[in-house]
């Protein structure tokens, strides 16, 4: 599925009567299949863009289409082909590891048997079997992160919105659970956005890195990242990363400078 976004302008009311332009004409076509990360200091709308996409807001002016790119007259319900998946995981605590993870076939009304099957497949495909029947508070921080990533997965949507789903987790899990996600990607092959305000996760997992401005967000540039795939972490030490990353890390670098230089504004005149 393709998602293109189309000057789409985000106004949110702010504090006394002041609107605060979360987005900015945004337009950019998210591919089928391509797996594009948006990055971007903080506050400068990549949430807000994901929201919009899933069908979650309503944009203030522009448009979202979703289209199957081999039938482009139709035009798809926002929300429809899309799961998003938070950092906030919001697994139900009193759920079993396995009712979580089947909760949108029941949804969906499938009979138990077929989703605690499908449920058990897929949680052995992201490392958990033998905890079907933990509860979400018996795991680890990572392994409430696959819990979420199996519950999302479970649904079969073509588009997967990612905002900052591993922006809690340490170093080492956040590594695993990157390599996770690009097995998932190659398997899959959705259309996925991803969210970070980092830089290397970013070239890592992308097909192409947009880098966002200082609110009110805008497109400062594309990157396409041509590291092939399978992707594999050893390659954060090769030339080519190198060099991308030192690309962003200069664009990123001034657009940081910009929102703090916003952020201190705001405190002033408080
Ligand atoms: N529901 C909302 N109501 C009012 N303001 C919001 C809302 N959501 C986000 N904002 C504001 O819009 C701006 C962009 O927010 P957000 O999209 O969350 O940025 P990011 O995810 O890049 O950190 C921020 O100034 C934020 O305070
Ligand atoms: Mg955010």
């Amino acid at each position: 599925m393709d998602v293109t976004v189309e000057d789409v302008t985000q106004v949110w009311p702010g504090r006394r009567g002041v609107d605060v332009v979360a987005l900015d004409r945004f337009s950019h076509r998210f591919a089928s299949r391509r797996f594009s990360c948006l990055l971007g200091p903080s506050g400068c709308g990549k949430s807000t863009l994901v929201q919009i996409v899933g069908g979650i807001e309503t944009a203030s002016s522009g448009r979202v289409r979703i289209t199957d790119p081999a039938h482009r007259e139709m035009v798809r319900p926002l929300g429809a082909d899309s799961v998003m998946v938070w950092q906030n995981l919001n697994l139900f605590p009193w759920r079993s590891v396995l009712d979580n993870v089947a909760f949108g076939l029941e949804m969906q009304g499938i009979s138990k048997t077929e989703r605690h099957e499908r449920s058990r497949t897929l949680l052995a495909s992201v490392g958990l079997r033998g905890f079907e029947g933990h509860l979400p508070g018996q795991l680890s921080g990572g392994m409430r992160q696959r819990v979420a990533l199996a519950r999302a997965l479970i649904l079969e949507r073509p588009i997967m919105l990612m905002d900052e789903p591993f922006g809690a987790l340490d170093a080492q899990t956040k590594i695993v659970m990157q390599e996770e996600l690009l097995r998932v990607f190659d398997e899959t092959k959705k259309t996925i956005i991803f969210v970070t305000h980092a830089i290397e996760e970013a070239i890592l997992l992308g097909d192409e890195v947009i880098v966002m401005t200082a609110r009110p967000g805008r497109i400062k540039e594309v990157l396409p990242v041509d590291l092939p795939r399978p992707r594999s972490l050893e390659m954060v030490n090769s030339k080519a990363f190198g060099s991308l990353f030192d690309r962003a890390f200069h664009l990123i670098r001034e657009e940081v400078m910009t929102s703090m230089a916003q952020q201190t504004m705001a405190l002033e005149t408080r």
